[in-house]
C-alpha cells in the first residue's frame, strides 16, 4: 500500500476514484463535506437530510456528483461532533476504506485527518488514520490452494488531504504511520501462519530476511549448542519435547549514530543511556506438554508466538524510521510439545540466572521461556526492558480482548507505557505486581515453582518473571487477550506494535 498526502483549498477538483468526506450527527458537515456539497449544489446535505444518519463507522456511496472531480464520493458517518476523538477517525478511516474496497477501486483520497481535534495535532491525526488504512487492507492468503486474487483489495493508493500549513507535520505521521502499518503487518502474518510452517527455524529465518532488507539492522541466530552454552537451562528444558529445534534471535538496531543525541545523565529513573531491549515469547505452538491442554481450541496456541512476533513488527518499524537511538530485541522461540525427552511436572530446572525452578505446571511455559532471556537482557545494560508476551489465560478472564496487561513496579515507565497505548489507540491496563503476591510462588523443593495456584494467575507469572529483572527497569505486556480474536474473525491483530513504536516514538521526543 502507498500513502501519500495533499493539500487542497478546492476538493471538488481533485481527481480520485474515491473521496471520503465526514459527517457528524445531526447533518452537521464537516468543511470537506460542506466544500462537496456547494460544488454540487447541495447534492450531500440532501442526502444526509433523507438517509444518512452519520452513525460511527456508517458509510454511503455517492457517485458521479455533479460539479465534482472525484467519481465516488463517500460520505463517513463520525458520529455526534461534541463526541468527536482519535477512535471515531481510526473507525472513520476503517469505514472509507471498507468502502473503497468494496467498490474495486485502487486509488482514493481521504479528508478525515484534515478535521481538528482537539488535543491531536496533525501529525497524530494522519499517522493513525494511515495506521487504520493499513489494518483494514490485510488480507491473510499465505496458505490457500489457490490464493484467490479477487479477493485482494485492489487499493494501492491512499492520499490523506490536509490543509496547506500543515503538510509537513502531515508528512512526518504518515511515514510514521505506514512504518506502524507494515510492522503490523508482518506481525499479523506471522501470528496467522500454520505452526507447521512458522516454527522456531522460520522466525530466525524471518529476523534473517528483515535484516538483509534493513542494512541497518544486525541479526544473531542462536542455535541449541550456543544456547546450551550460555547456560539457559529453563528456556532448554521447555525446547527438549519437540523434535523442532529452538531458536534465541538477537536483533540490533543500533540508532544511526549521526543523529545520535547527547546522553542523558545517568540515575535510576531515566535508566542512563542504554538501549530499550524488547523480549518477546516466541511459543510457536503450545500444546501444554505433558500438563496438555484440550483439544477444543489448541488451534488457537499457535499464536502464542505473537511476543515474538510484535518484536519482529515493531523492529521492522523501528528499522523503516530510523530511529536515532540502540534498541535490542531478544526472542526466545521453541514449541511445547509432550514427548518421552518432555519436561514433567515434578521436574526441577536451572535457569541461567542460577536460580532453581520447580515445574508443577508444563503448560506454565512461557516464564520458563522468558526468565533466561531477561537475563540475556543484562547484558546490554539497557534503559529498559519491556517483555511481551501472551503469557497467561488468566489475563484474558481480568481484562478481555480489549486492554493488553500492563506489570512493573517502576511509575514512570508504567506511565509512558500507558500514555502510549492511549495515543496509538493500542491501550494496555495496569495491574498489581506486589511483593505480597510473591509468597504464592514458594516451592518444597527448588528456589521458586513455576505457578502459583489459580488466584491472580497473571498477576504471579509476571511474579515469577520479576525475579528475573532486578539489574535494570522493567515492564512485562501480557497480550494474551489482544494479540488475536477467536471467533469468526479469527486471526492475529498486530497488536502491541502501534503501542511499542509510539512509546519508542515518544523517547525520541522526550530526548530531543
Ligand atoms: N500460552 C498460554 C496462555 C494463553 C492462554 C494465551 C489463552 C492465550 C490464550 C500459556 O502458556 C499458558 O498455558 N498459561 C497457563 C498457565 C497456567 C498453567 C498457570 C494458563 O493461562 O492456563
Ligand atoms: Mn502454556
Ligand atoms: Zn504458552
Amino acid at each position: 500500500m502507498e500513502f501519500s498526502t495533499q493539500t487542497t483549498a478546492s476538493l471538488h477538483q481533485l481527481k480520485t476514484a474515491a473521496l471520503g468526506v465526514g459527517i457528524f450527527a445531526d447533518g452537521i458537515l464537516s468543511p470537506a463535506a460542506d466544500q462537496i456539497d456547494r460544488a454540487s449544489d447541495g447534492a450531500v446535505r440532501a442526502v444526509v437530510k433523507s438517509e444518512f444518519r452519520a452513525t460511527v463507522g456508517e458509510s454511503l456511496v455517492l457517485r458521479n456528483l455533479p460539479g465534482v472531480a472525484a467519481q465516488r464520493v463517500v460520505l463517513i458517518g463520525l458520529g455526534k461532533q461534541e463526541e468527536y476523538k482519535a477512535a471515531t477517525l481510526a473507525s472513520g478511516e476503517r469505514a472509507f476504506i471498507a468502502a473503497c474496497v468494496k467498490a474495486n477501486v485502487t486509488e482514493a483520497a481521504s479528508s478525515l485527518a484534515a478535521l481538528p481535534m482537539q488535543d491531536v495535532p496533525v501529525r497524530a491525526r494522519v499517522r493513525s488514520a494511515a495506521i487504520a488504512a493499513g489494518d483494514a487492507t490485510y488480507r491473510y492468503d499465505a496458505t490457500f490452494g489457490k490464493p484467490d486474487k479477487d479477493k485482494r483489495p485492489k487499493l494501492k493508493k491512499v492520499v490523506h488531504v490536509v490543509a496547506a500549513g500543515e503538510a509537513a507535520d502531515a508528512k512526518t505521521g504518515l511515514q510514521e504511520g505506514r512504518a506502524i502499518a507494515e510492522g503490523m503487518n508482518l506481525t499479523k502474518l506471522l501470528g496467522n501462519l500454520p505452526p507447521n510452517i512458522c516454527t522456531p527455524t522460520y522466525l530466525g529465518e524471518t529476523a534473517k530476511r528483515l535484516a538483509a532488507e534493513f542494512k541497518t539492522l544486525k541479526v544473531e541466530v542462536l542455535e541449541r549448542k550456543q544456547i546450551e552454552a550460555l547456560g539457559m537451562g529453563s528456556f532448554l528444558s521447555v525446547a527438549r519435547g519437540s523434535e523442532e529445534a529452538p531458536r534465541f534471535i538477537v536483533l540490533r538496531h543500533p540508532g544511526s549514530a549521526a543523529k545520535k543525541l547527547a546522553a542523558k545523565p545517568a540515575g535510576k529513573t531515566s535508566g542512563g543511556d542504554g538501549p530499550v531491549v524488547l523480549v518477546g515469547k516466541g511459543i510457536t505452538f503450545d500444546s501444554g506438554g505433558i500438563s496438555i491442554k484440550p483439544a477444543a481450541t489448541m488451534d488457537e496456541m499457535k499464536y502464542d508466538m505473537c511476543g515474538a512476533a510484535s518484536v519482529l513488527g515493531t523492529f521492522r518499524a523501528l528499522a523503516e524510521l530510523d530511529l536515532p537511538f540502540e534498541v535490542i530485541g531478544l526472542i526466545a522461540s521453541c514449541e511445547n510439545m509432550p514427548s518421552g525427552k518432555a519436561l514433567k511436572p515434578g521436574d526441577v530446572v536451572t535457569s541461567m540466572a542460577g536460580h532453581t525452578i520447580e515445574v508443577l505446571n508444563t503448560d506454565a511455559e512461557g516464564r520458563l521461556v522468558l526468565c533466561d532471556a531477561l537475563t540475556y537482557a543484562e547484558r546490554f545494560k539497557p534503559a529498559a526492558v519491556i517483555d511481551i508476551a501472551t503469557l497467561t489465560g488468566a489475563c484474558v478472564v481480568a481484562l478481555g480482548h480489549v486492554n493488553t496487561g500492563l506489570f512493573t513496579q517502576d511509575d514512570d515507565l508504567a506511565d509512558s507505557l500507558l500514555k502510549a497505548g492511549r495515543a496509538s489507540l493500542d491501550t494496555a491496563w495496569r495491574m498489581p505486581l506486589e511483593d505480597a503476591y510473591q509468597e504464592q510462588l514458594k516451592s518444597n523443593f527448588a528456589d521458586i515453582a513455576n505457578i502459583g495456584g489459580p488466584p491472580a494467575g497473571s498477576v504471579t507469572a509476571a511474579c515469577f518473571l520479576s525475579r528475573f529483572t532486578k539489574a535494570y527497569r522493567w515492564a512485562h505486556l501480557d497480550i494474551a487477550g489482544t494479540a488475536w480474536k477467536g471467533g469468526k474473525e479469527k486471526g492475529a491483530t498486530g497488536r502491541p506494535v502501534p503501542l511499542l513504536v509510539q512509546y519508542l516514538l515518544d523517547r525520541q521526543a522526550s530526548r530531543a
